[in-house]
C-alpha cells in the first residue's frame, strides 16, 4: 500500500475539514500516516502533484454555482496526476451540488485515476451563516469517516465507480444565481468593500485570498480576479470587509428564504 493523501482547495475551511477527516480515517484503515496538500494559495498551484499506482488520494473542492470554481478546475486538470485511486469530494452550502461532483469525477478520471468512491458533503454556506449552520456537524464528520473507510476497502478490492454512477453532467452550464424577485442576480464584478475605520492593515485578508488579488498596501484595492469565496470577509478579525453589492445581497437573501431545509450528504461507494 502506498500513501493516503488529502488534497484540497478550501478558502473558508469546510472542504479542508472534510477532506482531512476522510484522509485520516482511510489512512488509519490502511495502516499508514495521512499526507496533506492544501492548494488554496496561488503558490501551491504552481507545482504539479503526481501520485503512484499504490496511492489513494482524496481530492476536495467547494461547489461554486453548481460546478467547481472555474478558476481552479484547470489546475485540477493540469496539476494533479496519478495512476492509483482518487476519491472526488465536493462540499456545498445547502442549495445543491448540481454538476460539481460529476465534473470533479470526470477531471480525476482524465488525470489517470481509478475512482472507488465519491462524495458531496454539506457545509455552512460561505455567503451566510444562516444556511447549513454549523455543518459539517460531528454527525456529518462521523458519516464522512465511515464513508472513507468503505472507500479504502473498495480501493483494496479493486472496485470502481463509473461516470454513470455520479449525478449530474461534467460539462453542464453553471447555476445562474437568482435574486429575491426570481430574476438573475449578476454580481460577477462585485468585490469586497473595506471599512477603513476598522481596518488596521494587518494583512490577514491579503494572505487569505486564494487568488492573491488583494493589494497588501491598500486592502481596499482588488488587483486581480475576485472569486467571491468570502475568505477575506470571514477571516478579517475586525469585521472590516463585506460585500455590499445589491445583486449579491439579494441572492443571499433568496438562498436564506428558499434553501433553509437541511440538505443531505451524498456518499457513493
Ligand atoms: C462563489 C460561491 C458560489 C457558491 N455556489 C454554491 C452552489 O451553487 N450551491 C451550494 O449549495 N453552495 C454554494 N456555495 C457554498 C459553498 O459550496 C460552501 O460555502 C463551501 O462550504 C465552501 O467551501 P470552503 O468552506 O472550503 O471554502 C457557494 C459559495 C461561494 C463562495
Amino acid at each position: 500500500m502506498g500513501q493516503v493523501t488529502g488534497l484540497y482547495f478550501s478558502p473558508c475551511g469546510n472542504v479542508e475539514n472534510i477532506v482531512r477527516t476522510m484522509a485520516s480515517a482511510a489512512a488509519e484503515k490502511l495502516g499508514t500516516e495521512p499526507q496533506f496538500v492544501d492548494f488554496t494559495r496561488p503558490m501551491a498551484r504552481k507545482k504539479d502533484y503526481i501520485f503512484g499506482p499504490e496511492d489513494l488520494v482524496f481530492v476536495g473542492l467547494p461547489v461554486y454555482a453548481g460546478r467547481l470554481p472555474n478558476k481552479i478546475a484547470p489546475f485540477v486538470a493540469a496539476g494533479i496526476r496519478g495512476n492509483g485511486g482518487a476519491v472526488p469530494v465536493v462540499c456545498f452550502g445547502n442549495r445543491s451540488f448540481d454538476n460539481a461532483l460529476a465534473e470533479l469525477f470526470s477531471l480525476l478520471q482524465q488525470d489517470g485515476f481509478a475512482i472507488p468512491a465519491a462524495a458531496a458533503v454539506v457545509g455552512q454556506h460561505a455567503f451566510t451563516a444562516a444556511l447549513a449552520t454549523g455543518r459539517p456537524t460531528p454527525e456529518d464528520l462521523e458519516a464522512a469517516r465511515a464513508f472513507a473507510v468503505r472507500a479504502a476497502e473498495k480501493w483494496l478490492d479493486g472496485a470502481c465507480l463509473s461516470q454513470r454512477d455520479i449525478p449530474g453532467q461534467p460539462d453542464a452550464s453553471y447555476y445562474r444565481p437568482l435574486g429575491l424577485d426570481g430574476a438573475p442576480a449578476d454580481f460577477l464584478r462585485a468585490t469586497p468593500t473595506v471599512d477603513y475605520a476598522l481596518c488596521n492593515h494587518c494583512g490577514t485578508c491579503a494572505a487569505a485570498c486564494p487568488m492573491g488579488s488583494i493589494d497588501r498596501d491598500d486592502p481596499g484595492k482588488t488587483v486581480g480576479v475576485c472569486i467571491k469565496c468570502q475568505a477575506c470577509v470571514l477571516k478579517c478579525r475586525r469585521g472590516a470587509r463585506s460585500f455590499t453589492d445589491r445583486a449579491f445581497l439579494s441572492h443571499r437573501d433568496m438562498l436564506e428564504r428558499d434553501y433553509a431545509r437541511p440538505a443531505e450528504n451524498c456518499f457513493l461507494v
